[in-house]
């Protein structure tokens, strides 16, 4: 399990650090958001679009309200936002199951919602405040492929000197 974070002092920094993340990902991945209302989630997810489904990047919009939004691609980029369920079994109802082991991206808002459903190999990003326009964003993976993603983001920052 490797572990890395990076604060991000603007909308913009958070959004060209999903960009980052985005050109890395394939088809399978998937990233579980984490953190307080407000802390750049969704404004992560609008950079992995543009990364990943540039010709829907406009269209990233908290879809609370929706539960899911699905941005068309090469690699499409399913997102979902599971603030107002309970959990697995409502997740299973809903039929997002066979979303999480397709041929798109999936970003998950709220995925503290999920246990069992959790994918075994997956990003976790937590966003947490830290002053002002500052967020603090903590990136774990939890499996092979998580883990060498986080490598190939470590190598990248470091180069940018972001690191
Ligand atoms: N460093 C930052 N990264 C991301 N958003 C920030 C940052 N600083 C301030 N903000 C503001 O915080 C809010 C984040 O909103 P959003 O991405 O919708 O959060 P969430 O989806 O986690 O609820 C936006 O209003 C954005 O302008
Ligand atoms: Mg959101």
């Amino acid at each position: 399990m490797s572990r890395l974070q990076i604060k991000t002092a603007s909308p913009f920094e958070t959004e060209a650090l999903g960009a980052g993340i985005g050109s890395l990902l394939t088809p399978g991945s998937f990233l579980a958001l984490r953190g307080d209302l407000g802390g750049g989630k969704t404004c992560l997810v609008r950079g992995i679009v543009s990364s990943v489904a540039p010709q829907s990047s406009h269209l990233v919009a908290s879809p609370t309200y929706a539960i899911m939004n699905c941005y068309p691609g090469d690699v499409p980029v399913y997102h979902f936002d599971f603030y107002r369920l309970t959990g697995d079994d409502d997740i299973r109802e809903l039929g997002f199951e066979e979303f999480f082991y397709g041929d798109g991206v999936c970003v998950v808002e709220w995925s503290e919602r999920l246990t069992e459903l959790m994918p075994d190999d997956t990003l976790i990003l937590l966003f947490e405040y830290a002053g002002d326009d500052h967020r603090l964003i903590t990136i774990t993976g939890t499996g092979k492929k998580s883990d060498t993603l986080l490598e190939q983001l470590a190598e990248r920052l470091r180069q940018q000197k972001i690191l």
